[in-house]
């Protein structure tokens, strides 16, 4: 089975924070694990380039948005391997690619009768000369009275409006008044495709909170979708339109089609029997952009008679210390940033000690990270070798003896099981079960005590000992591989093995030793000052 992975496109005008992080870890987790258990899966990523924050950005800087987006790829491709992130590519949807694969289904749409235009009014900022997104207009709420809410829903009693109903509107961008003006638009007749998604939903998601949120959706009218936006804008023309672009959100899921079909071009595979029926395509993306994946997404597609994603898998939202994430409360850590108090490696284990395949936000806490971290990879997992192998070392000539058969086969299930869990994408249970097996392993030392065996010149059982504990952590080793790819390699080196596959743990893979180092270190939470400034 050929999976094709993807998690959501980060937009080209910022830096990554640890939320995007948590979902390139989650992605990756389940990636390296499916080629563990020797299927094949590939990673796709890219740069979501378009749109107006990144046009907007790139005149506060000074500099063209084609200039920003090329640096922001940079930038973002760096800190994703800096997390150990091991994508097949990682695109951009400013590019050949994206711009042919997303004309080619604007095209199909428009040929099959599924896009109409119509005129619109819109809120219009006479002072910059561009019509107003919601997110760009504020005002007080028609419905409750409250002062400076967005142009689409009032923050304080939660009604949605039109911008056109807000009272006193003030654009956010010249904090001019706005006009009323008319302009036609595109627009995607959604609402055709309503028992279309009544059936797909229940085929793409399995988690019990999306398909309740889907149905939520599909029980209200689907409103027809307006893909279609007017200069200055930054994008791709709308075929035919000289100063009418097609909207972001159209060209950004098209990006995974590019990031795919660039890779494919490249690596001497054919884009369409890569990406066949038969392949599993999967898309990670957080719960804020459901709307987009589970809805216009698979409906497009289908009204272009393209291929469909096979599943869309849900994550909640990251949290610092209990609190939103937010740049100006001080609670906000750029991935970057992260890297410099800790390992990626620590980072990828905490987040996913955290993680399963409900889509409740997840805490990251300093404190907590720090203690998790000591607890289970220092106290527990590297206290294997930690205790064992200087006897392999001094009395067995660094070999490990070949009798561990008995004690592994007792792990059998667990090692089962916890395949099975990385696999349904509960993290957190598969890692308690990992940290139960190697607690089960350090019991196993103290109560044979083989520092004890030595001094008693009982050499041969104290190696006995020392080999079968580090059997199994061989194949613990194996089994966090995709938590914590470096430090499992590092690791790898030290037990002399390599390229250990999950059907490899079922047996003793480890003969030999090299000297033991330490490989993991405490972390000090001294070090961690400054991390979170409130
Ligand atoms: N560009 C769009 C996605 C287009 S996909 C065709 C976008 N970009 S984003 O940069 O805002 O977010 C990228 C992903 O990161 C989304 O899946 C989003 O849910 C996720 N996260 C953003 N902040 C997050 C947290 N605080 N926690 C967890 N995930 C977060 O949306
Ligand atoms: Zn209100």
């Amino acid at each position: 089975m050929r999976y094709i992975v993807t998690s959501a496109l980060p937009y080209a005008n910022a830096s990554l924070h640890l939320g995007h992080m948590l979902e390139a870890i989650q992605t990756d987790i389940w990636v390296r694990s499916l080629n563990l258990d020797s299927h094949q899966a590939y990673y796709f990523c890219a740069s979501d380039t378009h749109g107006t924050p990144v046009m907007l950005k790139a005149k506060e800087l000074s500099i063209k948005p084609e200039d920003l987006v090329n640096k922001m790829k940079i930038e973002h491709q760096k800190t994703f391997e800096d997390f150990n992130i091991n994508l097949t590519n990682f695109h951009t949807t400013h590019s050949e690619e994206s711009e042919e694969l997303t004309l080619n289904i604007f095209n199909k749409l428009s040929k099959n009768k599924k896009i109409y235009t119509e005129d619109i009014i819109q809120l219009f900022d006479e002072k910059e000369n561009i019509f107003l997104s919601d997110r760009f207009v504020k005002g007080t709420c028609p419905a409750c009275g409250a002062a400076d809410q967005y142009g689409d829903a009032c923050e304080v009693c939660g009604k949605t409006y039109d911008a056109l109903d807000l009272i006193d509107p003030i654009s956010t961008l010249s904090s001019t008044t706005p006009v009323q003006k008319k302009s036609s638009h595109y627009f995607f007749s959604l609402s055709e495709f309503k028992d279309f998604l009544k059936k797909r939903v229940s085929e793409l998601s399995d988690q019990k909170p999306v398909i309740h949120k889907i149905n939520e959706w599909l029980e209200d009218d689907l409103k027809d979708w307006d893909v279609s936006r007017d200069e200055p804008y930054f994008g791709f023309k709308i075929p035919g339109e000289e100063s009418k672009f097609i909207y972001v959100w159209l060209d950004a899921p098209v990006g995974y089609f590019a990031s795919i079909k660039n890779w494919c071009d490249q690596n001497n595979h054919k884009y369409e029997d890569f990406l066949d029926k038969d392949s599993k395509l999967v898309h990670f993306i957080g719960k804020d952009i459901m709307y987009f994946h589970l809805l216009f997404w698979p409906s497009t597609l289908h009204a272009a008679q393209v291929k469909q994603p096979d599943e869309v898998f849900v994550h909640g939202f990251m949290t610092i210390e209990g609190n939103k994430m937010s740049k100006s409360r001080g609670n906000f850590i750029t991935a970057n940033d992260a890297l410099t108090f800790a390992d990626a490696d620590f980072y990828r284990y905490y987040i996913a000690s955290k993680l399963n395949n409900d889509i409740s936000d997840m805490d990251f806490s300093v404190q907590d990270f720090i203690q998790k971290i000591n607890s289970d990879l220092v106290g527990k997992f590297i206290n294997i070798p930690s205790r064992t192998s200087k006897f392999i070392q001094k009395y067995g000539n660094s070999k490990v003896l070949p009798n561990s058969m008995e004690l592994i086969d007792k792990y059998k299930v667990e090692f089962e099981k916890t395949i099975s869990l990385v696999e349904s994408r509960n993290y957190s249970q598969a890692l308690k079960l990992i940290m139960s097996m190697a607690d089960e392993v350090n019991t196993y030392i103290s109560i044979k005590e083989p520092w004890t065996l030595a001094k008693d010149n009982n050499i041969e059982e104290c190696l006995e000992v020392c080999s079968n504990a580090l059997a199994i952590f061989c194949s613990l080793n194996v089994l966090l591989t995709p938590f914590m790819p470096n430090i499992s390699n590092k690791i790898s080196a030290f037990l002399k093995v390599d390229n250990l596959k999950y059907r490899d743990i079922y047996m003793q893979c480890i003969n030999e030793i090299n000297e033991y180092d330490h490989i993991i270190k405490r972390l000090d939470a001294k070090d961690f000052e400054g991390m979170v400034t409130k």
